[in-house]
C-alpha cells in the first residue's frame, strides 16, 4: 500500500474581520499518496491559498485535523514541525520567494544552511539541481537580475535540494506569461515523475491542472 503522507479531515477555517466572521473552508477532506502529483484548482477568493497553508502545516485549521507523515500536527510540538517543514516539506509561493540580497546559489542552499548541514556534503547536489534547471550559469546572479521564469525555477531548486516528500506550490505559474507557465509545468511534472516527489499545486488555471494526475475542485 502506498504512504499517505498528508491526511486532512472535515477542515474548517473562518476569518474574522471585525464582528463578521467569514467561512472560507466548510469541511475540507484530502489525502496525499507519496508520489502523487495533485493539482487543487478553484477560482480566484475560493480559499485555495487558505488551504494550501492548513495542509503545509503554516497555518490551522479553526477545526478539524491535519496529520502529516501519519502524525496529527496539533500534536507535534513546534521544533518539530519547524525541522519537517525544513527536510520532509517545502513549499513554493506565487511571488517573492527569493531574498533578494542573496545570489541565487545562497537563497538556493538556504534551507540546507538553516539545517547546519556542510556545504562539502551538499555541493555536487545542489550544482546538479541547478544544472538540471537550467540554472547553472545563473548561480552568482541576485534575484532582481533573473527574468520571472528563473526566479520561480530557482523557487522550485530551493524546494528541491532538501529532497523532501511533498512541495506545496501556490500558484507557481500565476505571475508567468503563457510560455514561460508551460514551460514551469513541464519541469513540475518531470520532477515529480523522475524525483518521486509528490506535488500539491493550487491553480486557477485549468490547461496546468491538467498536468496533475488528480484535480480537486473547491466549490
Ligand atoms: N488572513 C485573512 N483574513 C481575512 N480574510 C482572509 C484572510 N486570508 C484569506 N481571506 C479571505 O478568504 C477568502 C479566500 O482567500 P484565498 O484562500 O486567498 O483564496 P484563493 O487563493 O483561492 O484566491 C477570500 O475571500 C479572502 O479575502
Ligand atoms: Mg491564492
Amino acid at each position: 500500500m502506498p504512504e499517505v503522507v498528508l491526511k486532512a479531515e472535515n477542515i474548517k477555517k473562518s476569518f474574522l474581520t471585525g464582528e463578521v466572521s467569514t467561512e472560507v473552508l466548510k469541511g475540507v477532506d484530502f489525502t496525499l499518496e507519496e508520489g502523487e502529483f495533485v493539482a487543487i484548482l478553484g477560482e480566484s477568493g475560493s480559499g485555495k491559498s487558505t488551504l494550501l497553508y492548513i495542509l503545509a502545516g503554516i497555518d490551522k485549521p479553526t477545526s478539524g485535523s491535519v496529520e502529516l507523515l501519519g502524525q496529527k500536527i496539533s500534536e507535534i510540538s513546534d521544533e518539530a514541525l519547524a525541522a519537517m517543514r525544513r527536510r520532509d516539506f517545502s513549499f513554493v509561493y506565487q511571488f517573492d520567494n527569493l531574498v533578494p540580497n542573496l545570489t541565487v546559489y545562497e537563497n538556493v542552499t538556504l534551507p540546507l544552511m538553516l539545517d547546519k548541514r556542510k556545504e562539502s556534503e551538499y555541493k555536487d547536489r545542489v550544482s546538479e539541481i541547478l544544472e538540471y534547471l537550467g540554472l547553472a550559469d545563473r548561480q552568482k546572479n541576485f534575484p532582481r537580475q533573473l527574468s520571472g521564469g528563473e526566479q520561480q525555477r530557482a523557487a522550485i531548486a530551493r524546494a528541491l535540494v532538501t529532497s523532501p516528500k511533498v512541495i506545496f506550490l501556490d500558484e507557481p505559474t500565476g505571475s508567468l506569461d503563457k510560455e514561460r507557465g508551460r514551460q514551469v509545468m513541464e519541469l513540475l511534472a518531470d520532477i515529480n515523475r523522475n524525483k518521486g516527489v509528490a506535488l500539491v499545486m493550487v491553480t486557477h488555471s485549468e490547461a496546468h491542472a491538467q498536468y496533475a494526475s488528480r484535480i480537486v475542485r473547491m466549490e
